[in-house]
């Protein structure tokens, strides 16, 4: 590029303040240069030089970026001009973590080293009952199951709703296989129980409920009177019934009329609307992805799939897609500017789901999975 700069020529040899230089050039070439080779030099050398120039700074350095391809030239200016999404980074490690993770007889428990769980009785209003005092549940879990007692006592006057199983360590899990073992035999043990490592009532986001009248008398939250309002607060605070009766090919348990599984707003409502099970709920969300179309609960309650920038320009609603997990540390996820709240959830398999909250925020989404939230807030990125 810059050929001639820096080798005597033989006007410049003579400004040289090294004499010595001149002499072994005038040495070695013994004459003059002719003219017009000097002046057919130069305008090579130009050439080149204009030549170098507009290769180089195509390719990275001052001058335009360089692109492969035109693709890529109209997605950077795409995003130039408008990027209406701000880019996290989760652990790929969390796809074990989170509210909609499933945990089955194919999907072991990944157990966490510390929880959100409290102590049901040391948090109890009287709204609602515990049948052990011993009983842990997460937090989160145990705010809406209070929230929603006081609601069935504003609305019907029920107030013995029960808490009547919980979180379950591996040990307690045991402990209910072989009690139900023992006294029932293994069959109905299979049919009722999950192997230990692989319960719901490990994540401490299941809770088995009934109606314990102030005599002592149990009574199923189907027989108690109140029953549709029950299950339809429990709905309204994300709850689902997990293992309902025309899903045991799919869940490989029997009909648990008192087991329900927290999985957040805007979940179950989607899963009761759709009448799908976690895990048909969660296959049934891996085909909605970020570069495809996602899942948009209107604000009217309307489910359709659409576009993601088309979504995301939605004045109020929900947004939910799945994000497979990248084989690095870190999984990148999209998240509309707009969004009021977020969420992610792994899945316990191979990704992890995103609710978006558009509009403004209110408590429709409870929170974000503690391990989780705390790195996104580590790992947000503004690139
Ligand atoms: N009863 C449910 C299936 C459990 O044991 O986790
Ligand atoms: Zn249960």
């Amino acid at each position: 590029m810059n050929s001639g700069r820096g080798r005597p020529s033989p006007m410049g040899a003579g400004r040289s303040a090294r004499p010595g230089r001149r002499l072994r050039y005038v040495k070695r070439h013994g004459s003059g240069p002719n003219p017009g080779l000097v002046i057919f030099a130069a305008l090579i050398a130009i050439i080149i030089a204009v030549s170098f120039f507009v290769i180089f700074s195509k390719k990275g350095g001052e001058g335009p970026a360089y692109f492969e391809t035109e693709t890529e030239r109209a997605t950077a200016e795409t995003e130039r001009v408008k990027d209406p999404f701000f880019r996290i980074e989760v652990p790929s490690s969390g796809v074990s973590e989170g509210d909609l993770i499933l945990v089955n007889y194919d999907h072991p428990y990944v157990f966490p080293k510390k929880t959100g769980l409290v102590n049901v009785y040391a948090n109890k209003t009287d709204d609602f009952k515990v049948a052990y005092t011993n009983y842990e549940l997460e937090e989160r879990v145990l705010d809406r199951i209070a929230s929603l007692a006081a609601e069935l006592r504003r609305t019907t006057g029920e107030k013995d709703l029960t808490v009547n199983s919980a979180y379950r360590s591996l040990e307690d899990q045991r402990g209910v296989w072989d009690m139900y073992e023992r006294e029932q035999g293994i069959e109905a043990a299979r049919l009722y129980v999950a192997e230990p490592g692989k319960s719901e009532h490990h994540t401490g986001l299941a809770v088995d409920l009934t109606v314990v009248r102030d005599d002592g008398s149990a009574v199923s939250i189907r027989d108690c009177g109140h029953y549709e309002e029950i299950d339809g607060l429990l709905v309204d605070y994300g709850f689902v019934l997990r293992y309902p009766g025309n899903k045991k090919d799919v869940t490989h348990i029997e009909n648990e009329p008192w087991h329900y599984r927290y999985v957040g707003e805007p979940h179950s409502r989607i899963m009761t609307r759709t009448g799908l099970c976690l895990e048909e709920y969660v296959g049934f969300l891996k085909e909605y992805t970020a570069d495809g179309t996602v899942l948009f609960l209107g604000p009217d309650g309307l489910l359709t799939s659409l576009v993601f920038d088309e979504a995301a320009s939605a004045s109020d609603g929900y947004i939910v897609f799945f994000v497979p997990a990248e084989s690095g540390e870190y999984t990148r996820i999209a998240v509309p500017d707009d969004a009021a709240e977020y969420l992610v959830s792994g899945n316990n398999a191979d990704g992890f789901v995103v609710t978006v909250k558009l509009g403004d925020a209110d408590d429709g989404i409870a929170s974000v999975a503690p391990s989780v939230s705390e790195t996104v807030k580590k790992h947000v990125i503004t690139d």
